[in-house]
């Protein structure tokens, strides 16, 4: 949720093409607005360009101006505090310096009066403002750079990862507090961004600060303080290329690159955890308490189902960000597992923070972003190797997710851990039916809502089906346990309600079925997503896609392709941005 870069060129090149590079990268956290600052660090002024809107209008404005500079900070933003409008767009100016912001300044409007009335003038609704200006106060009072952001960062409260240039220092003072942020050395270049995929191209190692450290970056080092505004030193790693973070010629869109990609980022996941996951982790384990939110929140939900058929466990599912506003009891003997794409994602640190806290407890987090804050706040983790999601809307790294939650509960079922082993190449087979879910495609693109019905394990596909719907082609769409329809939804269904019926024949078949029938008798466009068995028992005028035929355990990862690939099309059919869906960011590091 905001993204951040800063680049310091190391023998005074112009940084802003690296610069609009690295924004590229980042526009996945958010696109209400982007901007840059840049400077040179010897007294001049500093340049500001800012525009509303995705990268593209800053990149056609640029184009008109001639700006550089040998130092330069930028943001993608997803709008908090202010509408998404240039004025409210970072970098945030005050006298002498610029800073981008990601996170939120809690007590910003008590800030805000002080420094209203020691005469600063706000010309934007954010609440970054006041960071911009609090340094700049401290500056003036003589401290130095890093000494004024540390001075700021002490009357602030909120989670944030800030980067700030100055006018007059050949600096970036960077700085997180729960906020992601990543440092980079290269041989051209210092950097500072969000994720590493932001900066990879322009280093070959990067440290990751941790909490609440500060980071002052010059032509040639990083210092990093740490509590107590101490030097520490932290580790340096060598950078990895992700090939996930361009896009293939063979595709239009990350969304479908990495709804194609399921394959081979379910036989990585399975392949780097496969010493990793077994019974151990469940020793002297009473309940399974799952944390998650969104797309990772539905893949705990599958969990559910998987943990206390196979492994006998009781196991909660919560909604992150509700969860520790209840109060909730831990009791002894928890395994906590939090779910999470990013990593960063708050309410979802936030509940850890509190089972941690509130509980005698292991915690375990699954993962797909490396050194990730969930990842740092958890006992054990185990990574799920999708690579880099560019698309806002989360697709293999929740099959990922899947993969990693049903390695575990089928750790002492030999013959379902076979079955796991055989997912990547009928994944390969299910991905062939595209394009018959373009034909779907069409009907759905004409309604303006749309009804997913399962049952089982399937009951949260049929939500995570519904939910890409909504995010990429925004079309109302909602997930039901099919046997739910009778106890109100029914109502919804009238002749041109597309409705979706996920059925596998399965022990639950002959149930979905009968629910198929009630759909029937008063609407007329159902489609069901089956296997061959299936297919035979529907009636002529149900549409169909059908899907190979799997054991029901690992069916939610099998019937998640079509649902992913429907909603895809769906959006190519309505021309939406599918990669950079409205009001969306791919990381919410905000309550
Ligand atoms: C949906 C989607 C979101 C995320 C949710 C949690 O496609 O991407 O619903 O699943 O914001 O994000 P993570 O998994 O990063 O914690």
């Amino acid at each position: 949720m905001c993204g951040i870069v800063g680049i310091l060129g190391k023998s005074g090149e112009n940084v802003l093409p690296s610069l609009l590079n690295s924004l590229e990268k980042l526009e996945y956290r958010g696109y209400d607005s982007t901007g840059i600052a840049l400077s040179n660090g010897d007294g001049g002024s500093i340049i500001r360009v800012r525009s509303a809107g995705k990268l593209f209008n800053l990149k056609e404005k640029l184009q008109n101006m001639e700006v550089s500079g040998s130092i330069g900070i930028g943001h993608t933003r997803w709008a908090t505090h202010g509408e998404p409008s240039e004025k409210n767009a970072h970098p945030m100016i005050s006298t002498n310096l610029a800073v981008v912001h990601n996170g939120i300044v809690e007590n910003y409007k008590k800030l805000k009066f002080s420094l209203e009335n020691d005469g600063y003038i706000f010309t934007s609704d954010t609440d970054t403002e006041v960071i911009a200006h609090l340094i700049q106060r401290e500056l003036f009072n003589d401290f130095s750079p890093v000494e004024a952001v540390q001075r700021c960062l002490s009357v602030m409260d909120g989670a944030l990862a800030i980067a700030v240039v100055f006018a007059d220092h050949k600096k970036i003072v960077a700085a997180r507090r729960k906020g992601s942020l990543v440092i980079g050395f290269g041989e051209h270049v210092m950097c500072v961004g969000s994720d590493i995929g932001t900066i990879s191209q322009l280093c070959q190692e990067v440290s990751y600060p941790e909490d609440t450290d500060i980071i002052e970056i010059s032509e040639n080092d990083a210092v990093f303080f740490g509590a107590n505004f101490q030097k520490v030193d932290r580790p340096k790693h060598e950078v990895e290329h992700d090939p996930c973070h361009e896009l293939a010629e063979t595709y239009s869109h990350f969304t479908l690159q990495e709804i194609m990609d399921q394959p081979s980022a379910i036989r990585k996941t399975m392949l780097y955890n496969q010493n990793k996951i077994d019974e151990s982790i469940l020793e002297g384990v009473n309940t399974i308490l799952i944390l998650a939110c969104g797309t990772s929140y539905h893949a705990g939900m599958v969990a559910k189902y998987w943990f206390e058929y196979f492994l006998k466990i009781q196991t909660n599912v919560e909604i992150a960000s509700e969860f520790r506003y209840r109060s909730p009891i831990i009791a002894d003997g928890t395994l906590v597992i939090s779910i999470s794409q990013s990593g960063e994602t708050i309410d979802t640190l936030a509940a850890l923070e509190y089972a941690s806290s509130n509980g005698n407890c292991k915690t375990v987090a699954i993962v797909n972003v490396k050194n990730s804050s969930t990842d740092r706040s958890s006992n054990v983790v185990y990574y799920a190797e999708a690579g880099v999601e560019r698309g806002v809307a989360s697709t293999k790294a929740f099959t990922a997710q899947l993969t990693i939650l049903a390695s575990l509960a089928f750790c002492r079922n030999w013959f379902l851990r076979q079955q796991l082993q055989n997912i990547p190449t009928i994944c390969e087979a299910a991905l062939s039916i595209g394009d018959e879910t373009r034909e779907v495609a069409r009907i759905i693109s004409k309604s303006s809502s749309a009804i997913y019905l399962g049952r089982g394990n399937l009951y949260p596909i049929a939500l995570e089906g519904a939910l890409k719907l909504k995010e990429i082609s925004y079309i109302h769409a909602e997930g039901f346990a099919a046997g739910e329809m009778k106890h109100g939804p029914i109502a919804l269904i009238d002749e041109r309600m597309p409705v979706l019926f996920l059925c596998p024949h399965n022990e639950l078949f002959e149930k979905t079925f009968s629910n198929m029938q009630e759909v029937l008798a008063r609407g007329k466009n159902i489609i069901a997503i089956t296997d061959a068995e299936g297919e035979k028992n529907l009636p002529s005028d149900v549409r169909r896609l059908v899907l190979p035929t799997v054991c029901s355990a690992v069916a939610p990862i099998i019937y998640s392709i079509p649902l992913q690939l429907l909603a895809y099309y769906t959006a190519l059919e309505l021309g939406t941005d599918v990669d950079r869906p409205r009001n969306l960011a791919k990381s919410v590091t905000v309550e």
